[in-house]
């Protein structure tokens, strides 16, 4: 028996002793392919040193993803002249000496995202003449020093959301040499009172990411008309309140979807939308609307879905729609109480045929709400069925007409939202 527990206790300070060897380990690297080195570490925080993944004249691709680097000493990607893709992804490294990146030029990719950088010496990019994508996404950048980014001349994809930048103490110049950037994301940046031509060398860009940035206007500097290519903007989760200046998206011409979901929109110029002539998705969601133009999105031809769900809605225009190419609207979470007498018919004259609407959560007059309900099943269009199963009540007033006026609203309204 003593013996047995003597020979239990020595084989466990053994186990013991290869968890620590375990902890101290740096990161194991397997290289694929004879060109891509992929590292991996468990529970050791490590110092990037030259002769880890340095010195070698055929890796093309490095992946130092989630290796709790701390840092990276100055040698440690020393002569990799065929280096086209490093990840340094989801570390701890907070500051990259200047020289660092020096010892390969050729490369596309570069991924320094998840990690605590706050500033980059100027000339740390120096050598990246052909770099494409620059991933900086969740750091702590606070300051973007001018000329940074001027050796990047190819640079096409750049990624600064999720950091503490301030819009306002950016220079203008910044992108000055960056013109070929097509992706373009300052998500969760503090962007309010940007220079209004900080984006003015862009040639090329194709999707701008504005979400969270605590706007109050749609910024000058995000539609400019050096940025008519863009196809996709995102004004989300931001403080804008109204859209009543027509001209703001004037030179957005190719623009395809515009997404202004979770602002306090109060007002919309009836005009406003007019210049996005190719424009497909309006999401509008989670505003403060309270009233649509009569002919706010009429004969926006490629429109086909358009969200104006969680608004104060009272009343719907059909003729708003009229000469669109709308397949989904959601009107659902607004403060109607019917829609208009045949709204789909109307609709349908006019050419446009939904396959979805969605109007749940308003509160319905009965009578109104089943003229509609009638009127989808009729053209096969989906809503949500499961809202209107029988099983609980979801409109108000057993009145066999439904009264389409406007002046009855607060009535039923009120009604709705003591009874529902
Ligand atoms: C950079 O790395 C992060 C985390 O590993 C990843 O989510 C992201 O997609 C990468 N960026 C690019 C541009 O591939
Ligand atoms: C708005 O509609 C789009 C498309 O139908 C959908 O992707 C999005 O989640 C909707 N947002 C809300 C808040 O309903
Ligand atoms: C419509 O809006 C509601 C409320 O925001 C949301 O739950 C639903 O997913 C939306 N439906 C579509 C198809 O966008």
């Amino acid at each position: 028996m003593r013996g047995n527990s003597m020979l239990e206790m020595a084989s466990k300070t053994w186990i013991i002793l290869l968890a620590t060897i375990a902890v101290k380990a740096d990161p194991t690297c397997v290289t694929h392919r004879g060109t891509d080195v992929v590292c991996s570490s468990d529970n050791s925080d490590y110092v990037l040193k030259r002769g880890l993944v340095s010195e070698n004249s055929k890796t093309t691709g490095i992946t130092l993803r989630n290796c709790r680097i701390t840092d990276v000493e100055i040698e440690s990607f020393h002569q990799l002249p065929a280096l086209e893709y490093l990840d340094l992804s989801v570390n701890k490294i907070s500051r990259l000496e200047l020289g660092v990146l020096d010892g390969f030029k050729k490369t596309l990719f570069l991924n320094l995202s998840y990690n605590r950088l706050t500033e980059f010496p100027l000339g740390l990019f120096d050598q990246k003449p052909n770099l494409e994508v620059l991933d900086l996404k969740r750091n702590r950048l606070e300051n973007l020093e001018l000329g940074i980014f001027d050796p990047l001349l190819k640079l096409r994809h750049l990624d600064l959301s999720s950091n503490k930048i301030k819009g306002r103490s950016l220079s203008p110049y910044i992108f000055d040499q960056s013109p070929q950037i097509k992706y373009m994301d300052f998500s969760r940046n503090e962007m309010s009172g940007t220079p209004k031509n900080m984006l003015a060398a862009f040639e090329a860009i194709d999707f701008l990411n504005l979400d969270r940035c605590s706007l109050k206007e749609v910024p000058n500097f995000a539609t400019r008309s050096n940025l008519r290519t863009m196809k996709h903007l995102l004004l989300s989760t931001n403080e804008i309140s109204k859209l009543e200046n027509p001209r703001i998206f004037t030179h957005l011409e190719n623009l395809e979807k515009l997404n202004l979901v979770a602002n306090y929109i109060t007002e919309v110029h009836e005009d406003v939308f007019k210049p996005l002539k190719k424009v497909q998705q309006i999401f509008l969601s989670h505003n403060k609307l309270k009233n649509i133009p009569e002919t706010l999105f009429q004969n926006m031809r490629h429109l086909n879905n358009i969200n104006l769900s969680n608004n104060f809605i009272e009343y719907v225009p059909v003729n708003a729609f009229r000469g669109t190419k709308l397949k989904r609207l959601n009107l659902s979470n607004n403060r109607f109480t019917y829609l208009q007498d045949n709204f789909n018919l109307e609709l349908r004259n006019s050419g446009v045929k939904l396959s979805h609407l969605f109007f749940q959560n308003n509160p319905w007059q009965c009578a109104c709400l089943n003229d509609i309900l009638v009127e989808v099943k009729n053209y096969g269009i989906s809503y949500n069925a499961d809202k209107y199963d029988g099983r609980r009540p979801v409109c108000v007033t057993n009145e066999f007409t439904c009264k389409r006026q406007a002046n009855f609203n607060e009535f039923y309204s009120e009604l709705y939202d003591n009874v529902i």
